[in-house]
């Protein structure tokens, strides 16, 4: 399986081994953020190895913070904290394929008493702004943009406080209202309408800050008062359950398969994977659950078996959203198949991923229902092995890297090089654990 721009992918027999993660991308990107408004160092070790939180460093390196990648062993990157103010750019910020960094970095520039320019590539061109262009709108920032979308130019200041029910569940909105929270002259609300991942707030409470949080129904309601100061973390980032999530259905599409995964992330709002997996008839065991800075992190066991089918649906579909992708990918191979609602969100991602998990399963003979918010995958079936297209889409390459290892005969993935923006020794990593 070289990683090139066609890159093979073969039948496996099963999935047998240890993987240790890279660190969350998620929370990798928010504490490049803090770090970088916290005052004092800090050291980040197993920082993400993906391009999207290069993506992030890279802003911030713009925005006058120094940092350093230490290389020797771990990814460790320590950052040299300035304090709430940051440093006029003398270029564009360049969040690359990156949606988490514009919109959460989008949150911290307006705070600045100077104007910026964001830009990404092609695929983040044409992703929605207007979900955090609104909330900055009426705290004060001032906001061009192309039509809702990038690139956005933003000038920002002194902020006001907000009352913001966010009206789509995003943990990126969230936070990005929240890191504006940080520069609002008085206390902001933020309500969601379904408990989304909770990083932001639980890693701006390893800075220092404090802040109220509550659930409400389905969904959360945080405050936060603005002028407060972070203080610089040495902390070890847990490793990514949404990159993790392609070695448990790997493992799980085979009897035979027995997986360990240590120092994952378990956040309760990311591992709903897990519940899932098991409600499906796999056998999985933590043990050695920690707690670092507020995030829990233990160590997997994974032995593959039977897979029943699933029905993801509200609350489900937005704690899964990363994850539905390689579901999808792997519903062929269960019984009763997998039907997915809710998400209409999966349309504006990296790729339009209900249509490229579609086209691909159709590409590998699969029947599947394609619908507005979701689709819907009958179990029991046979996959032959195609030539694919990634869309250019890093959980489009590895999830059917994944639903590859049970067909019949080899796949071709174009453009499988893209599962870098998240997880650059995917590929390596999968063909040490597959056994042929
Ligand atoms: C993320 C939130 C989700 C997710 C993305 C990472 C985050 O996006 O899909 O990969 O770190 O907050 P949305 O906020 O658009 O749902």
């Amino acid at each position: 399986m070289k990683v090139d721009t066609q890159t093979l992918v073969r039948p496996a027999r099963n999935i047998r081994g240890s993987v240790e993660l890279p660190g969350d991308k998620s929370i990798s990107h928010r504490y490049a953020m803090l770090a970088g408004i916290a005052e004092g160092p800090s050291r980040l070790e197993n920082y993400s190895t993906g391009a999207d939180c290069a993506s992030t460093l890279g802003c911030m390196r713009a925005l006058g913070v120094t940092w350093e990648r230490k290389t020797e062993g771990q990814n460790v990157i320590e950052i040299q904290g300035r304090g709430l103010a940051l440093a006029t750019p003398a270029m564009q910020l360049d969040c690359g394929n990156s949606g988490s960094t514009m919109r959460m970095l989008s949150g911290i520039v307006s705070g600045q008493h100077f104007t910026s320019e964001m830009m990404g590539d092609e695929s983040l061109s044409r992703r929605p702004m207007e979900r955090v262009i609104k909330p900055l709108t009426q705290m004060g920032a001032q906001i061009e943009s192309d039509q809702g979308k990038p690139p956005l130019r933003i000038t920002g200041g002194s902020l006001k406080p907000i009352d913001y029910q966010i009206p789509v569940a995003s943990a990126q909105v969230k936070s990005c209202v929240l890191f504006a929270g940080l520069f609002a002259d008085g206390e902001s609300r933020i309500g969601e309408p379904l408990r989304t991942r909770d990083h932001g707030e639980v890693d701006l409470r390893a800075f220092g800050v404090k802040l109220d949080r509550k659930s409400l129904g389905a969904g959360s309601e945080v405050r936060i008062r603005g002028g407060q100061r972070l203080h610089g973390v040495e902390t070890r980032i847990p490793g990514d359950i949404s990159s993790a999530a392609f070695f448990l259905c790997a493992a799980a599409l085979f009897p035979g398969s027995q997986l360990t995964i240590p120092n994952l992330l378990m956040n309760p709002t990311r591992a709903r994977l897990l519940d899932i997996l098991m409600q499906m008839g796999l056998h999985l065991s933590v043990t050695q659950l920690d707690e670092i800075n507020g995030e829990l992190v233990g160590s997997l066991q994974i032995e593959g078996g039977g897979l029943k089918g699933a029905t993801l649906a509200g609350a489900d579909s937005a704690a899964l959203i990363d994850e539905i992708p390689v579901l999808a990918a792997i519903a062929p191979f269960t019984e009763q198949g997998i039907a997915v609602r809710d998400a209409k969100e999966l349309r504006i991602k990296e790729s339009d991923r209900i249509k490229s998990v579609v086209t691909n399963l159709r590409a590998m003979g699969a029947e599947v229902e394609e619908r507005e918010d979701g689709l819907k995958i009958p179990g029991r079936q046979t996959l032959q092995g195609a030539e694919l297209d990634s869309y250019s889409d890093h959980r489009i390459a590895m999830a059917f890297a994944v639903a590859a290892l049970r067909a019949e005969g080899e796949t071709q993935i174009a453009g499988a090089e893209s599962a870098a923006i998240s997880y650059p020794a995917f590929f390596e990593t999968l063909e040490m654990l597959a056994a042929t």
